[in-house]
Parts: structure tokens; sequence; C-alpha cells
């Protein structure tokens, strides 16, 4: 057993973090950071089933609640997303009274979930006591950005007092009306979500990856940037020179623009925010945020807004761009080897400037990994 000062920190470590234990650590001490599962938008009157950390859940609208669940009836492990929601508003058609709050109602013998996971109605038996041991774990749940978010452990003050590793990405831009706000259709990729937020946030590979979109082989050096860290963000500016485009704007598409400085803001530990200035106060901003379905397969919910070519029949061209671009990135993404991130910095070759932003990135990340590992082996 070690203590906090001698931790083996990223960078600063020795062999040891590069291995399976580590990324379990980061991944288990994850589950209590908040992670997108859904647009705000699919969730409609219905169950809906959703993958998280390799666990499957259902969420649900219960009255002016959003709930999340395992997918599993404790009555005999039927999904529940299966079922449908009770208002709870009307008797039972056996002439039982409302239950007085939605529900979840599993489909096979009807068993009816409140929304802290407690059943509160048993058909079969109806008019008993119903068993204490009948429910299911509640986890937190919340709207935020248009997206559901779910917090799956409540950290060492259990669910009285649940206290997520981050808070949930500042985006002073949401709401704002002036801003065209639409959604860029989610996927799913097989790699994981730090593999995925390290290639948002890389632009050296624009030359090479998006030649003629992003970036211009003739020009792939990185130009000079400061990255800022704090414990919940890490921020940079970066000027890039790219061709022009319709989609933000430009006059002259094709032609090269040297824009000026985009500010990306990781928002630990899955998300990112680009905000773009454009020429005549245009902006442009993409919000991106994943969620891992596993460890190694994950999925992106994507925000774009813009101030400029505000009719709603401009949306189809810029998502198609950003369609091209992400065709380009998936099979990269997918290729990398090991699928998770070393948690060890000296694993793979960091060339600094460029990949300054990932290597703050990856401490982070290795951070949360080690102090996950010292506090396993505490308790053991
Ligand atoms: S399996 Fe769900 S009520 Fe029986
Ligand atoms: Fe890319």
């Amino acid at each position: 057993m070690s203590s906090l000062g001698e931790a083996a920190l990223p960078g600063e470590a020795g062999p040891n973090d590069l291995d399976a234990a580590g990324e379990a650590a980061l991944d288990q001490a994850l589950r209590s950071a908040w992670m997108p599962v859904c647009q705000s938008g699919e969730l409609t009157d219905r169950p809906l089933p959703i993958r998280l950390a390799g666990e499957t859940l259902v969420v649900a609208r219960l009255g002016d609640t959003v709930a999340a669940f395992p997918d599993l009836c404790v009555h005999r492990g039927t999904a529940l997303s299966l079922g449908w929601v009770d208002p709870g508003t009307s008797p039972a058609p056996d002439g039982s009274p409302a239950t007085g709050e939605a529900c979840l109602v599993c489909p096979y013998h009807g068993w009816s979930y409140g929304q802290s996971g407690e059943v509160k109605r048993i058909p079969a038996v109806h008019g008993r006591a119903i068993p204490r041991r009948a429910r299911i774990e509640r986890y937190a749940a919340t709207e935020h950005l248009g997206l559901v978010w779910v917090l799956l452990e409540p950290g060492p003050g259990g669910w009285e007092h649940p206290a997520p590793l981050y808070p949930l990405p500042e985006a002073p831009w949401w709401g704002d009306p002036s801003l065209r706000t639409i959604p860029i259709t989610t996927y799913d990729w097989k790699c994981s979500p730090a593999r995925r937020i390290e290639n948002f946030i890389d632009f050296s590979h624009f030359p090479w990856v998006h030649e003629g979109i992003l970036g211009d082989r003739a020009k792939p050096l990185s130009p000079d940037h400061v990255v800022e860290s704090s414990e919940t963000t890490i921020s940079f500016q970066i000027a890039l020179e790219e061709p022009q485009t319709s989609v933000k704007g430009d006059v002259a598409p094709g032609a090269k623009v040297q824009r000026d400085p985009t500010t990306y803001t990781v928002h630990l530990p899955y998300s990112v925010t680009l905000d773009q200035q454009l020429p005549e106060g245009n902006r442009f901003v993409l919000f991106m945020a994943a969620s891992p379905l596993s460890s190694k397969e994950t999925r992106t919910f994507t925000w774009n807004a813009r101030s400029y070519r505000l009719d709603p029949s401009n949306d189809t061209e810029l998502a198609d761009f950003q369609r091209l671009i992400l065709d380009q990135d998936q099979p990269i993404t997918e290729s990398q080897r090991p699928e998770a991130l070393p948690v060890d910095l000296s694993a793979e070759l960091h060339i600094a400037w460029p990949d300054q932003a990932s290597i703050e990135f990856r401490r982070h990340l290795g951070k949360v990994a080690a102090r996950a590992r010292l506090t396993e082996s505490a308790s053991e």
C-alpha cells in the first residue's frame, strides 16, 4: 500500500501505470462523473433503453423528473424498457387505487416502479404488503444542454449526498437567441471516449486526415499556443489557416484564410466546446459530449450553433460537412491501440507543443486513475 505522496502520477510514474488495472481504475472512478446518454428530445413518454459503461439502463420521464434504473425487473429479470409509463393518476384495471406517482411498469407481470425505484404495485397480490426488497437501484439523472446525463455512482457520501467528480459542462452560448443551434447526428465509434476526445482536440492531424477541408499538407506546422488547465477544464486558443467554406459563411470557398483564434475547452472528463470567431463577427460553435457505451465503444452527441446563414435550409449542408470530417476521423481513431488511452504518459511519444493539450488531458485522467487505485488498495 502506498501513500498519496508516493502516488505514481503519469509522467512521473513507474511502468505499472500502463496496465489493465490502471485503465479499469479510471473507468471505475468515472462512474462518479455525469455521462450523457441521449438527447432530451429522444426521451418521450416511452421508456428508453440505453447502454452506459457496459451496463444496460432504462431512462424514463416519471412525472416531472427523469429517472434512470438498471434495465432489469427485480421479479424475473425482464427488460423494463419494454414496459411503459403509468402517470399514476387513475385506478388500475383491477380497481386498486392510483399509485399517486408516475411509475415505470414492467411488461411481464405489471409491477410498477416509482421514482425512487421502489415497487408501488404488484397486481397479482393486490392488497398485500409489498416486500421491502421489491426495489431497484435508482441512478441520478438530469437534463442539461438538451441531453440526459446519468451518474452511475454517487461518490463517498452515497445517494443522499452525491458528489460528481466534475460539474456539468458550462455553455454560455446555449439558448443564445442570436444563434441557430442544431444537433449533428449522434454516432458510435469503436474506441474509448478518451481517444475520441483526443481526436477532437488534436489539430495537427488536420492537414493529414482533412486535407483541403480543414488543413493543408504544405503547411503542417502547428501554431504556438498556451494550454491552460484547471481542476475541471483544459483550454487553449489556436489560430489556424483553413480553406474557406460556405458552411462557415465564407465568400471564396477553397481559398485559404487565416482564422482568428478558436477556443477549445475540454470539460472534464469527456465533453469539448469549440468556439470559433469568423469574419464579420460571425460565430461557429461545436459542442460534443462523449459517452462510454463500454470501455471500447463511444457514443458522441453533438450540437452546432451558428450566428449566420440562419435559415434552416442551410442546416443540411452543415451537417454534411461534419459528416464528411467524421467519416475521415473514424477509421483513424478506431485503429488506435490500445483502445483506451495509456494512463502512463511515457507509453506513447508526445511532441510538444502540438500534443500539449492531450498531454494535459492524460495527466488529468492519470491522476483520477492513480487516486482510484490508491483508494482501492487502501480498502484492501
Ligand atoms: S418480470 Fe417484471 S413484473 Fe414480473
Ligand atoms: Fe479530425
